[in-house]
């Protein structure tokens, strides 16, 4: 992992997210030998960049083709907040042969819920072609289809990426699927600040009841968000099912809480996009990771 910025203030409150069009990696980016870096070298490099320059470093590894990429899907342009009432999300997406999907479909599975451009799905698949499956569920049609088209770029046969509103579709998905369900993440999603909208929010009730029920005894759940109020919500509800899932840190004393009972650190080795924008803007990020009773 990168050194980041230094923080300079907590956002708790609604801010513009940063347009797909920063995704773009500056083709000068290349990823440096941490070995022959100082810290205080790196953060006077980090200070240098932009945040979306600080993305593309972060994934640099993965050697994304930018060029081809809006010929082939079209120009994503990003809304910035989608409406999963709307009558086009209410279909649930199709359950596809997971036996065609993944080279071994019963390996076991992350779903990263809202996963966004993918990228960081894509670096954990890739670290680990052999022993796990991953999912990403986006709601955002473009975005997966793009995230698809880098797996192809990859030759990754251990990652799916689908256009599905997870509300709707996450039960059956993962129900069909033929191995344990692993690790379940929702990372920074979508606020949705408005009191009316609040019902749009992804983590709801019946989301959570699936995700307990399906995960493999000791199989995970991780949470963040750089907005308190919409990670509280989320820890209020995954909180609410202590009969089956407890906190991590409960289990092992080295994953370090806060005296508010959030995990200090990261504990997937990548940071996902959202999250390096809000630190780069100096926000806290709130997280939580649950674990299934045995
Ligand atoms: C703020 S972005 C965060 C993306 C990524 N997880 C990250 O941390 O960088 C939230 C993502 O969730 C997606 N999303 C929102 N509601 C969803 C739903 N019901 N099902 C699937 N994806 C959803 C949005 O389209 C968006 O890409």
């Amino acid at each position: 992992m990168m050194a980041l910025p230094p923080s300079k203030h907590h956002h708790d409150k609604p801010k513009s997210l940063p347009t797909i069009k920063g995704d773009k990696a500056p083709g000068s980016i290349k990823r440096p030998s941490h070995s022959k870096r100082s810290p205080t070298a790196v953060a006077s490099t980090a200070k240098q960049l932009t945040s979306p320059e600080l993305v593309a470093l972060e994934y640099a590894d993965l050697n994304l083709n930018y060029d081809n990429v809006s010929q082939e899907v079209g120009h994503v342009r990003i809304r910035q907040h989608v409406n999963p009432f709307a009558p086009s999300f209410s279909i649930p997406a199709p359950v596809p042969n997971w036996c065609q999907v993944f080279k071994d479909s019963t390996l076991p599975l992350m779903v990263d819920i809202g996963s966004g451009s993918g990228r960081f799905l894509m670096w954990l698949a890739k670290r680990n072609p052999d022993s796990q499956n991953y999912l990403g569920l986006e709601i955002r049609q473009k975005l997966a289809k793009r995230a698809e088209f880098w797996v192809k770029e990859l030759s990754l046969h251990n990652i799916h990426f689908m256009f599905a509103n997870a509300t709707i579709s996450f039960k059956e998905l993962v129900s069909a699927y033929p191995g344990p369900l692993m690790l379940v993440s929702l990372l920074c999603p979508d606020p949705h600040f408005k009191k009316r909208h609040h019902k749009r929010r992804v983590v709801q009730k019946p989301l959570v009841d699936s995700i307990v029920k399906n995960l493999m005894p000791g199989g995970q759940v991780f949470i963040q968000s750089d907005v308190l109020e919409v990670a509280v919500d989320m820890r209020d509800r995954f909180d609410a099912e202590s009969d089956l899932l407890q906190h991590i840190d409960t289990i092992d004393p080295s994953m370090q809480c806060d005296e508010e009972g959030w995990l200090v650190k990261n504990p997937m080795g990548i940071r996902t996009e959202r999250e390096i924008h809000a630190e780069f803007e100096g926000a806290k990020i709130y997280r939580r990771l649950y674990q299934k009773l045995i």
